[in-house]
């Protein structure tokens, strides 16, 4: 059995399954231990049999048992970097990377910005600012223990300089920061999501009360106490509570500006709200 044919043979099982393509040549790649040349370069050779009997575990466990691939291997990319995933932590999302990105940009206006991170999971949005950022001072907030110790040996792993703190959003933050950025949880239940997320994702890191909106409207009426002025909230919303977390924010009646930014599908994806 050549990489081609289990390849060819465990895409079309994965598509028969409505999954996607792309976890076929990551289970391929991670438990081969290829990078994603060495797979092209080796493509017409045999699978060794331990190898073999390896992948067909790690694929039955993604089209069979649906698990997510990041949790088979304990991985996930996200803005160039190499994380460490699991159970604890929800796995980081390349619509994210839209209000990294716009977070980057508004923030090199700042002189060594001072940003918090609230519900830092693995660590994935705090880590991408450091990394780009390296004069910025970034906390990253969790109220899980689980995900703070992930995020931790994530800032480890790749040597950058985090202030973690265990907390209930603001709750035990204290001090001023340029700008707070957060993906918090926002579906209203279990209806709002894919099977593969319910079955396998941290509740805690999914679901938020009043429809969704419950981290909001909190984040909007605590955050004047944290924030600098000219200041930036920067926030991941869900498409389809764009309206209602727009009034939140109006009625708060404390912000300047209130923009959205769409991610690359040209869904509203990231809140820009300006503090003065
Ligand atoms: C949607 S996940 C985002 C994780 C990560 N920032 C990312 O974008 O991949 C939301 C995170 O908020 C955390 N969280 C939930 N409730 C919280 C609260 N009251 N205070 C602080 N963090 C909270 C969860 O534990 C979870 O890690």
């Amino acid at each position: 059995m050549t990489y081609r044919r289990l390849y060819n043979e465990l895409k079309e099982k994965a598509l028969a399954a409505g999954k996607e393509e792309s976890a076929i040549k990551i289970i391929l790649m991670e438990t081969a231990g290829f990078t994603f040349t060495d797979l092209v370069m080796n493509f017409d050779s045999p699978v060794p049999a331990g190898i073999l009997d390896r992948i067909i575990k790690n694929s039955d466990d993604y089209i069979e048992n649906n698990i997510p691939v990041q949790y088979i291997f304990g991985v996930a990319y996200f803005y160039g970097m190499r994380l460490m995933v699991n159970g604890a932590v929800l796995i980081p999302r390349p619509e994210t990377e839209v209000l990294v990105e716009i977070a980057i940009e508004r923030l090199r206006s700042f002189k060594n910005p001072r940003t918090i991170d609230i519900g830092c999971g693995s660590g994935a949005i705090a880590l991408a600012l450091k990394k780009h950022l390296p004069g910025s001072e970034i906390t990253a907030v969790d109220i899980s223990e689980a995900a703070l110790s992930v995020a931790k040996a994530n800032a480890k792993a790749l040597d950058l300089d985090i202030d973690f703190i265990l907390s209930d959003l603001f709750s035990a933050v204290v001090g001023e920061y340029d700008a707070i950025v957060s993906n918090p949880p926002y579906l209203a239940g279990e209806e709002e999501a894919e099977p593969i997320v319910r079955d396998n994702e941290p509740p805690g890191a999914l679901y938020a009360p009043d429809g969704g909106l419950h981290f909001y409207e909190r984040i909007f009426r605590e955050a004047p106490r944290h924030l600098k002025k000219p200041g930036l909230i920067v926030l991941e919303i869900p498409t389809d509570k764009r309206e209602k977390i727009t009034a939140l924010a109006t009625e708060a009646g404390l912000y300047r500006r209130i923009g959205v930014e769409k991610d690359l599908s040209g869904r509203d994806r990231v809140m820009i709200i300006e503090y003065e």
